[in-house]
């Protein structure tokens, strides 16, 4: 695992971005996107780059952690609806090119399983953009979610529905279940960018950095992959105990060697 400390949630945005924008000029591109408020300006500095004329997403795919169950594709805080608002919508994606979970199927375990197909037929996710949640959940793996899972349907816990609240009229709102990628999906990602801004995500990203890995904190199982990126403001680094190792060794890396 890398960390990266920055000083602002803006740099946090850049950095990504830089990542996200060097996989998509390298060729065809598989994409990991989350929801939620993190990603939201690194998707602006994506739109931007488009826009400014020199970043295609035309050659690239994109794939969905997740989605609520319940909720059809056109309702505004689906998250089908909400990438297509925050970034896919505003660049260059082909038709059909931007995948996400039917939380309205009938059978939301054949729908699991085959998005897991789709995503293996795909070749799988070269980047992974991901939030966590306070209770240290990555896609919607809540505490005690297996290590190896894959995708399936979990209940939200209170906590996140709370956290979640803002986005609808009130927590009651937000629906209880969802269909997720699983930590065994996750991990199948070529490079994970894990991203946290703010105070209120620092004890989550501690957890996930220098607990010990547990299913309590489904983010902890991102020490088991060859290649994270954990991009923190300043704000979201201060309960790490290590900080001024993880400044001191970003610092004297390498330039070419990027993230
Ligand atoms: C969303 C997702 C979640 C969020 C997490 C943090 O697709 O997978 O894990 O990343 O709940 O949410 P925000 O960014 O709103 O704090």
């Amino acid at each position: 695992m890398e960390i990266v400390i920055l000083p602002t949630p803006a740099d946090v945005a850049r950095t990504a971005a830089d990542a996200i924008e060097q996989q998509v000029r390298r060729g065809p591109s598989v994409l990991g996107l989350a929801t939620g408020s993190t990603p939201l300006g690194t998707y602006a500095e994506l739109i931007g780059r488009h826009r400014a004329g020199g970043l295609s997403f035309a050659n690239a795919q994109a794939f969905l952690l997740d989605e609520y169950v319940g909720l059809p594709a056109g309702h505004p805080q689906s998250y089908h609806s909400v990438i297509r608002e925050e970034f896919t919508g505003s660049v260059d994606f082909a038709p059909d090119a931007v995948h996400g979970l039917n939380g309205m199927a009938e059978d939301l375990e054949a729908e699991a399983a085959q998005y897991e197909e789709r995503i293996s037929a795909s070749g799988g996710v070269d980047i992974q953009i991901l939030g966590i949640g306070t209770d240290g959940h990555v896609g919607f793996n809540e505490p005690m979610s297996s290590l190896a899972s894959r995708t399936r349907i979990k209940t939200l816990t209170r906590q996140t529905r709370q956290d979640n609240a803002r986005f609808f009229e009130s927590a009651a709102d937000v629906p209880e279940h969802v269909l997720t990628q699983g930590l065994g999906t996750i991990r199948r990602a070529r490079h994970l960018l894990l991203l946290a801004m703010g105070e209120a995500k620092a004890e989550a990203i501690a957890a996930a950095v220098e607990g010990p890995v547990a299913a309590l904190c489904p983010a902890s199982a991102l020490q088991l992959h060859p290649h994270v990126s954990v991009l923190v403001d300043e704000a979201a680094a201060s309960r790490l105990a290590h900080r001024d190792y993880y400044t001191d060794t970003f610092g004297r890396k390498p330039a070419w060697q990027g993230l």
